[in-house]
């Protein structure tokens, strides 16, 4: 198809019509790209292909009519909106009616005038254009639009995920620990069936687990020994302080101030509010206990939120195989025994099934990610390629 040299499609059984059409163009052939096809079924051959900008049909044709050619290309998807004149004779009532009924774009009645023929088919080419500059105006917007939610979306993960590090960096300079937080709560929510949404949503959320440490004061966070009672209290305040932080209103009276479920199903805001709640609500539960010895709340079962749950198995496994300044890393048989020691304890019964089940698969997926060194630009472009 092409502004300058449009191409016109005449339809018609009679050799003499056709004829007639060619006589009639006169000059106009030498700007139009004319076709002349003697049934339907060539006619439609050739609009399916594309490239058509209008077509003049006459009605009765032997086997597929001119009516059976309007519907066919009114239904197909290139040539959708092709204008189409109908030639009828005078007296067709019914038949002009039933073309328009079927999206003829104009009415040309025999005889046909040279003319009348001329300035209809100019008329349904400018239509036609229109049409297509309306259509690529619509498609580059809808790309910028695209383009500018992309930006949006990247730049809102970036800040995510900067968040995240900055508080990490206070006991963990490689920040690793979060990463690997994320990559296994997203891996342990695959294995839990969880749909991608959730799990993209997870592994984004659960960065911020630990936000509420930013306020912990470092003679207490980075203490070497053992804490007492008062420093323990102070630092199990991160998790309110986290809430707090990530829903930008104080903790509720008996802690949940927010998405009981922590399932994204009461999580009806926008998808950069989503991953705030969410957040807000692993901050705030991920160190609560399946038995109920947990806190802050003394949440338990499936009171604590789901996303809390899985956040609880990845972190403690991460921190258990993680040096500490006041403890060794233990090895990853260590660490999963004591996971599979806190089953249906500390943890939910069917997140520990499918840690036990994939931990040597997380490990490895986790242990590449973070080994290609794409944590930088490569965390929130991995799961951009899921959203
Ligand atoms: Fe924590």
């Amino acid at each position: 198809m092409s502004q300058s040299r449009p191409t016109v499609l005449f339809v018609d059984d009679e050799i003499n019509m056709l004829d007639m059409f060619k006589r009639m163009l006169g000059s106009e052939a030498n700007d139009w790209d004319a076709h002349f096809c003697s049934s339907a079924d060539e006619a439609l051959g050739i609009a399916l292909a594309g490239g058509v900008d209008t077509v003049v049909s006459d009605i009765r044709m032997p086997e597929k009519d001119g009516f059976d050619l309007l519907a066919a290309i009114r239904e197909s998807g290139p040539s959708v909106r092709v204008p189409f004149i109908i030639l009828t004779g005078g007296g067709d009532q019914a038949l002009r009616c039933k073309a328009l009924e079927l999206g003829a774009t104009d009415l040309l009645t025999k005889p046909i005038g040279r003319d009348d023929l001329l300035v209809r088919i100019r008329t349904a080419l400018r239509m036609k254009f229109q049409a297509d500059d309306q259509e690529r105006t619509i498609h580059k917007l809808s790309s910028q639009v695209e383009h500018r939610t992309m930006e949006l979306e990247n730049a809102r993960r970036e800040t995510v995920w900067r968040l995240a590090k900055t508080c990490e960096f206070r006991d963990d300079e490689t920040g690793n620990h979060i990463v690997r937080v994320a990559c296994n709560s997203r891996f342990i929510a695959r294995g839990l069936g969880m749909d991608e949404v959730f799990c993209d949503l997870i592994m984004q959320a659960s960065a911020l687990h630990d936000i509420g440490k930013i306020g912990i004061p470092d003679r207490v966070l980075l203490k070497p020994g053992p804490l007492d009672p008062e420093e323990r209290t102070i630092v199990q305040s991160h998790t309110t302080m986290g809430y707090e932080i990530l829903s930008g209103r104080p903790q509720a009276a008996g802690g949940l101030g927010m998405d009981p479920l922590g399932s994204l199903g009461s999580l009806e805001t926008g998808r950069q509010f989503r991953i705030l709640q969410l957040a807000a609500t692993i901050a705030e539960c991920h160190h609560e206990r399946w038995d109920g010895l947990g806190y802050p709340n003394g949440l338990s079962g499936e009171a604590i939120p789901l996303a809390a749950r899985i956040v609880a198995v990845a972190d403690v496994y991460d921190a258990l195989i993680s040096e500490r300044p006041y403890k060794r890393a233990l090895s990853v048989d260590e660490a999963v025994e004591i996971i599979a020691g806190e089953n249906g304890r500390q943890f939910e019964p069917a997140v520990v099934r499918v840690f036990l089940r994939g931990y040597r698969e997380m490990n490895a997926e986790t242990d590449e990610y973070i080994g290609s060194g794409s944590m930088e630009t490569g965390f929130y472009d991995t799961l951009g390629s899921i959203s």
